[in-house]
C-alpha cells in the first residue's frame, strides 16, 4: 500500500508581517514533509493566509488601504517568505481565493440543510486580537488571557452553530484516540474546555458591522465568522470534495499549530467537520510559543524578530537548525543571539562542520579523488556501524513522537562518535606506513559513509548543507540520498569521485571575540534589550545610597551583608565579595534599586540591589562624579 502524509500550517492573518513563529511552524512543516517524502511517502503540504474579519478590516483601515490591497500585500510576503526559508509547500491558500469561497458556502450549506445552523440572539466579549467571544469566566480581570485587551461587548443576531449536540461525541473521540490532540498536556487541555457544557457557536456577524467576509449561502446580509471560514482551508488545500487528492490525503491529516489556537483547532473544527458529514483529522500537533529573551515577543514591546533578518545574518541551515534544536515541540522556548550563535559555533562549525573538512581532507590526501574501496573490516569498526544504525532507528522513532530536538541530538550523538572514531584511528599516523595501506582504505571508507548517512538525516533539517555533503562525495543520485538506502551500511558506492569544498559552517566571531584584548577573557556582549516606555522605566526607583557597614555572609565567597543608608537603613545582600572586600566598601557612595521587592539570599533578607558592571579585572560599582547627597533620586 502506498504510504501517504498530509502537513498543514495554520494560515496566518494578514494584519501584521511574517515573524519567527510564523516560520518555526512553517519550518517544522517543512521539515515533517521532507522527512516523509525522503522515506518515501506520498506528501502534502499547504499553507496559506487568513485575510477576512474585523482584524483585517481594522488594519487595513489604519494603512489607509482597502482590506483587498492589504490582504494582497501582506499575503505576498508570507508566499515569498517561503522559498527564501527553503519551505517546500504544495499549496498556498487564500481565503479569499474564490475555491476557498466556494467550499466556505457549500459546507455552510450542508451544515444548515443538516439542521446544525439555526438563528438567535448573541451577547458576549468579543476580542477582535483573537477574533473570537470570550465568556466572562475565561476573562482574565475582564481582560483577554492572551491579548491583554478589554473585549468589546456585543449584542446581535446572528447564526449559530448547534456545537453543542457534538460535546459528547468529541469526548468520546479524544477518549478513544489518545494521539488525536497531542502532547498530552494539550489533550488535557481540550479535555478541560469540554467538562463545562459547549456552548453553540456563533459563525455569522451582520453586514451591517462587517462586510469583509465570504456571505452566507443561506442569508445575504450576513458574512461567515471568520474561524468558521479559515478551518475549513484545510479542505479547500485538497480540493474537497470531489478531489484526488482529497480523498488521498484527509484520511492521513496532521495540523501544526501553536498552543494559542488549541481551542479553534481542537473543539470547533472536529464538530464542524462531523456536522458536515466529513471524518475527523488524523492528528492535530500542538508546540509551545517561542519567547523573546524570555519575554514575550510583541510589536509594542518592539522585540519582533523577522526571519528574513537572521537569515540574511547567520545563513538559513543554522536558523532552521537553531529552531528546531532549540524548541522541545511542546513546550515554550526563549529566543536569544547569543544562544543562537553558541549552537552555530559548537554543533555546527566545531562538530559537524570539521568533521566534514577533516574527513574529506584525509580522503582526498591519502585515497585520491575517489572512495577506496573498504578491504578489511576490522571489529574495532563495530562502534561506529551500530551507532549509525541506532540513529536510523532512534530518529524515526523521534519523528513519529515528534521530537524533533531529540532526532537532532540523536545525529549529533553519531556526529560526534564518528569524530572520536578519526581520532582514536590517528589515519594519519597510518599513512606513514604503506603497511596499513588497507586498514587506511577501510577506515577512510567508514568516514565517508559515516558523512553520506550524516547528510541524509539531516537533509530534512538541512537540505542546503545535506546538498553540499552528498556533492563533496560525489552523490548524485537521489538512491543514495534516501532513507532506505542507510541500512545496511555500505551503500556509499566506491569510486565515487570526490570534491572537497568549502567550510560548511564559518564560526560566528561575537562582539567579545573581536575586541578581545591579548590575554584577557571578556564575557560576550549581551545584546541591548527591547525598548521600554519612559513610564515602565520610571517604575524603576534609582536612589544614591551610603555604604554603613559590610560584611561576609558566612559560608559565601561572594555574598556581602550591606547596611546601607538612603531613606533611613536597610539591609541588602550583594554578590560583590570577590571583588570587594568588606573594608573596601564601607564609606563608597553607590547606586541602587531601592524598590525592588525584598528577597532571600542564603537565609539573609534583602532590600535593594547595587548597580555595577563588568571589567577585565572583575565588577566596578556604579559611582559619581561629584558626590551627591543620600537618598537623592537617579533620573
Ligand atoms: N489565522 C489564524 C489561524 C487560522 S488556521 C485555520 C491565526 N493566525 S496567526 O497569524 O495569529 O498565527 C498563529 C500561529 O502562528 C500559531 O498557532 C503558530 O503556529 C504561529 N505563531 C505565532 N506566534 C508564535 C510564537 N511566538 N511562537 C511560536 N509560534 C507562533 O491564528
Amino acid at each position: 500500500m502506498e504510504h501517504t502524509f498530509y502537513i498543514t500550517t495554520p494560515i496566518y492573518y494578514v494584519n501584521a508581517s511574517p515573524h519567527i513563529g510564523h516560520a518555526y511552524t512553517t519550518i517544522v512543516a517543512d521539515v515533517l514533509a521532507r522527512y516523509h517524502r525522503l522515506r518515501g511517502f506520498r506528501t502534502f503540504f499547504s499553507t496559506g493566509t487568513d485575510e477576512h474579519g474585523d482584524k483585517i478590516v481594522e488594519a487595513a483601515q489604519k494603512a489607509g488601504v482597502t482590506p483587498q490591497a492589504y490582504a494582497d500585500q501582506i499575503s505576498a510576503q508570507f508566499r515569498a517568505l517561503w522559498p527564501e526559508l527553503a519551505v517546500t509547500n504544495d499549496v498556498f491558500v487564500r481565503t479569499t481565493d474564490p475555491n476557498h469561497v466556494e467550499t466556505v458556502r457549500r459546507i455552510l450549506q450542508k451544515v444548515h440543510e443538516g439542521g446544525d445552523i439555526y438563528f438567535g440572539q448573541y451577547e458576549g466579549f468579543y476580542c477582535v486580537g483573537c477574533e473570537r467571544f470570550y465568556m466572562e469566566k475565561e476573562l482574565v480581570g475582564g481582560r483577554c488571557p492572551q491579548h491583554e485587551t478589554v473585549p468589546e461587548h456585543r449584542k446581535e443576531s446572528n447564526y449559530f452553530f448547534r456545537m453543542s449536540r457534538y460535546q459528547e461525541w468529541l469526548i468520546r473521540h479524544i477518549s478513544e484516540h489518545p494521539d488525536f490532540i497531542r502532547p498530552e498536556r494539550y489533550r488535557n487541555e481540550a479535555l478541560a474546555f469540554l467538562r463545562d457544557p459547549l456552548e453553540d457557536l456563533c459563525i455569522s456577524r451582520p453586514k451591517s458591522r462587517l462586510t469583509w467576509g465570504i456571505t452566507l449561502p443561506f442569508d445575504e446580509n450576513y458574512v461567515t465568522y471568520v474561524w468558521f471560514d479559515a478551518l475549513i482551508n484545510y479542505v479547500t488545500a485538497i480540493g474537497y470534495p470531489e478531489g484526488e487528492n482529497f480523498r488521498t490525503f484527509w484520511p492521513v491529516a496532521e495540523h501544526l499549530i501553536a498552543k494559542d489556537i488549541l481551542k479553534p483547532h481542537g473543539i470547533y473544527w472536529p464538530t464542524m467537520l462531523k456536522a458536515a458529514g466529513i471524518e475527523p483529522y488524523r492528528n492535530l500537533n500542538v508546540h509551545g510559543y517561542w519567547n523573546i529573551d524570555q519575554s514575550k515577543m510583541s510589536k509594542s514591546l518592539g522585540n519582533v524578530i523577522r526571519p528574513l533578518d537572521l537569515k540574511d545574518k547567520y545563513g538559513l541551515d543554522p536558523f532552521r537548525y537553531f529552531l528546531l534544536r532549540d524548541m522541545v515541540f511542546g513546550l515554550d522556548s526563549s529566543f536569544s543571539e547569543e544562544a543562537f550563535i553558541q549552537r552555530i559555533n559548537s554543533d555546527l562549525a566545531n562538530d559537524l562542520g570539521n568533521l566534514v573538512s577533516r574527513t574529506m581532507a584525509m580522503a582526498v590526501k591519502y585515497a585520491g579523488d575517489c572512495v577506496p574501496e573498504p578491504v578489511e573490516t576490522a571489529e574495532e569498526d563495530g562502534l561506529l556501524r551500530e551507532t549509525a544504525a541506532l540513529t536510523v532507528t532512534e530518529v524515526e522513532t523521534c519523528f513519529s513522537e515528534l521530537a524533533l530536538h531529540k532526532a537532532l541530538i540523536a545525529i549529533w550523538d553519531f556526529i560526534n562518535v564518528t569524530n572520536k572514531y578519526i581520532v582514536e584511528r590517528e589515519p594519519w599516523v597510518l599513512a606513514k606506513d604503506p603497511v596499513n595501506r588497507d586498514r587506511l582504505k577501510t577506515i577512510l571508507y567508514n568516514l565517508l559513509e559515516a558523512l553520506r548517512i550524516t547528510a541524509v538525516l539531516i537533509t530534512p533539517f538541512m537540505p542546503g548543507s545535506a546538498a553540499k555533503i552528498f556533492e563533496q562525495l560525489g552523490i548524485a543520485d537521489a538512491a543514495g540520498q534516501n532513507l532506505e538506502s542507510l541500512q545496511p551500511w555500505g551503500g556509499l558506492k566506491a569510486g565515487n569521485e570526490l570534491k572537497r569544498g568549502e567550510p560548511l559552517f564559518p564560526r560566528v566571531e561575537t562582539r567579545a571575540e573581536t575586541a578581545k584584548p591579548e590575554g584577557i577573557t571578556v564575557e560576550a556582549q549581551p545584546s541591548i534589550k527591547p525598548e521600554i516606555s519612559h513610564e515602565e522605566f520610571e517604575k524603576v526607583d534609582l536612589r544614591v545610597a551610603k555604604v554603613l557597614a559590610a560584611e561576609r555572609v558566612p559560608k559565601s565567597k561572594k555574598l556581602l551583608k550591606l547596611t546601607v543608608e538612603i531613606d533611613g537603613e536597610r539591609q541588602i545582600v550583594a554578590g560583590m565579595g570577590v571583588d570587594y572586600s568588606p573594608e573596601a566598601i564601607v564609606g563608597k557612595t553607590i547606586v541602587v534599586v531601592a524598590n525592588l521587592k525584598p528577597a532571600k539570599l542564603m537565609g539573609i533578607e534583602s532590600r535593594g540591589m547595587l548597580l555595577a558592571t563588568d571589567t577585565s579585572e572583575g565588577l566596578t560599582l556604579l559611582g559619581f562624579d561629584r558626590p551627591p547627597k543620600t537618598g537623592a533620586k537617579i533620573h
